[in-house]
């Protein structure tokens, strides 16, 4: 029987890559966005397999328990969580929107939690399972002009590593995945495609599949890119001011 993968912003960019990407190795697929058109036509090129398109805005609250409870009425199995959906906004915290930065805390934090909350308990049953944790580069240090989205990336990362040791004795995986700019619809939708930090994005297949060879290989942390790798081990040695600067600068515009 083919295994189940449910994928959370299954519509564009990394998400989408991961469609792909576990379609190919024959998954079945349970997909997670708003976007209700962009799934039904992955149903239709994917109609070898069993696709389920659930169309939530997971910045909604109560969203990722429905999600939960429709898999409970289908009687579907995940075997693999990819918490992907996500964004992130660029300005002054104090200027930028509230309610939409509460709604990334919401969808980037909570919904991520809740689904892991909501799925896990059959894993750690099944003692069988991986869940793949999208944070960011942005997890290491912190984020002057996108302060609460470098801040959610952080809990991502430090909440997955928690779960790894929690789950030591199970055969249960949690992978976290930091991607540093990649070009997808974040750059557009978080206004920072001028910056500095962009100048050098990486392909969205390359960063999706580095991602996905970790994931099965049960790794920890996967920071996509050399230059990337070296600036999440830098910031770990610098003092959080000056690597708050350094990221205060890339924020700029090139
Ligand atoms: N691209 C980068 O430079 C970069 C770098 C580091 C980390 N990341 C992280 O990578 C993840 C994927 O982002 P991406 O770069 O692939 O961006 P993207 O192309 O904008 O894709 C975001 C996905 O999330 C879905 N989504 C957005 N809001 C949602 C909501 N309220 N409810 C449900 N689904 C929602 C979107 O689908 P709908 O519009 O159909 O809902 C879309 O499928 C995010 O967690 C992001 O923070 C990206």
């Amino acid at each position: 029987m083919n295994k189940t993968v449910l994928i959370t912003g299954a519509t564009s960019g990394l998400g989408y890559e991961f469609v792909k990407l576990f379609a190919d190795d024959g998954y079945n697929l349970v997909l997670v966005a708003r976007n209700t058109e962009k799934m039904s036509a992955i149903q239709q090129t994917y109609s070898h397999l069993d696709v389920v398109v659930l169309t939530k805005d997971l910045s909604k609250s109560g969203a990722a328990k429905e999600v939960y409870e429709e898999m409970k009425a289908k009687d579907i199995h995940i075997d693999v969580l990819v918490n992907n959906a996500g964004f992130g906004l660029m300005g002054e915290f104090d200027q930028l929107d509230l309610q939409k930065q509460v709604e990334m805390i919401q969808l980037n934090i909570t919904a991520l939690t809740e689904l892991t909350h909501y799925f896990l308990p059959e894993m750690k049953e099944r003692n069988s399972g991986r869940i793949l944790n999208v944070a960011s580069t942005a997890a290491f240090q912190p984020g002057p002009f996108m302060a609460v989205y470098y801040a959610t990336k952080a809990y991502v990362l430090s909440f997955s590593e928690a779960l790894v040791e929690e789950l030591s004795n199970y055969s249960v995986t949690v992978t976290t995945l930091c991607p540093g700019a990649t070009k997808t619809n974040f750059g557009s939708v978080a206004s920072v495609e001028k910056t500095k930090m962009f100048s050098k994005a990486m392909l969205s297949d390359v960063v999706a599949k580095e991602g996905y060879n970790g994931l099965m290989n049960g790794k920890r942390v996967i920071i996509t890119g050399s230059v990337n790798k070296l600036g999440a081990i830098s910031a770990k040695f610098l003092p959080r001011s000056l690597a708050a600067k350094i990221a205060k600068y890339v924020a700029g515009e090139k």
